[in-house]
């Protein structure tokens, strides 16, 4: 029957959708646009009646519109927690340099002070004393940069994957309502809207 065709030219549409990120909320719209196209055109089932088969559009296509809507809701609600955790992660990064900084502004004046002193014996045993104070917080702050590096990484890695997560729900989520609510769709053409209907909502 060509309704059923349809509907499954109708998921091939969707599969090709969820393919591609954001646009791809614009192009579920347009899939529903395009099957309402196709049923005001007639190239519905010939089986099917005029009647039933516009009731049908009629009663999903707005449930249609609606988990394309939910979708594109999730979908930036991702992306907007990722972006915010990234800034977030930036700017105790920021902080963070800024104490390296001060650390070395404070190495490097240990020595420089040592400048002041107009007598030799005293200028050397500054040096050597300042270089020894010193040397442990050289290694320390390298150990310290070391892992700040890594973990910085690792943060932005764990956003990005978070992030992923998060759309693929969102887009396993679409994908299932909308191929439940093409069946019933289907149904609907064969038998007429149910008397009490279970849509494809959770
Ligand atoms: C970012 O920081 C703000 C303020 O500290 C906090 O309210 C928010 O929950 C954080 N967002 C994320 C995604 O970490
Ligand atoms: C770094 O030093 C400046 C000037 O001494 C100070 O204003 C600032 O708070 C310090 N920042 C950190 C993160 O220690
Ligand atoms: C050395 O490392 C410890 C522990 O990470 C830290 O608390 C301390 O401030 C560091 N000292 C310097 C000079 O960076
Ligand atoms: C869309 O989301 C709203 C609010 O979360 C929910 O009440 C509704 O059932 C969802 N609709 C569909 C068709 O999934």
């Amino acid at each position: 029957m060509q309704a059923a065709t349809l509907a499954i030219f109708a998921l091939a549409l969707i599969g090709n959708t969820v393919a591609g990120p954001p646009t791809s909320v614009a192009r579920a719209k347009a899939d529903n646009v395009i099957l309402n196209l196709l049923a005001e055109s007639n190239l519905l089932g010939s089986s099917a009646d005029p009647a039933i088969t516009t009731e049908c559009f009629n009663h999903f296509m707005p449930i249609l519109n609606q988990i394309s809507t939910n979708f594109s809701l999730q979908y930036e609600q991702c992306v907007s927690v990722a972006t915010q955790a990234t800034a977030n992660l930036t700017t105790s990064a920021a902080q963070g340099r800024a104490t390296f900084v001060n650390v070395t502004a404070a190495i490097c004046s240990a020595f420089t002070s040592c400048n002041s002193d107009t007598d030799n014996l005293d200028f050397f045993n500054c040096y050597a004393a300042a270089a020894s104070a010193d040397v442990n917080e050289i290694y320390n702050l390298s150990a310290d940069a070391s892992n700040a590096a890594i973990s910085l990484k690792g943060g932005l890695q764990q956003i990005k994957d978070t992030e992923k997560i998060c759309t693929n729900n969102a887009q396993l989520t679409y994908t299932e309502q909308t191929a439940e609510t093409y069946k019933e769709l289907n149904a609907c053409f064969v038998n007429g809207l149910p008397a009490v209907s279970t849509v494809a909502a959770n």
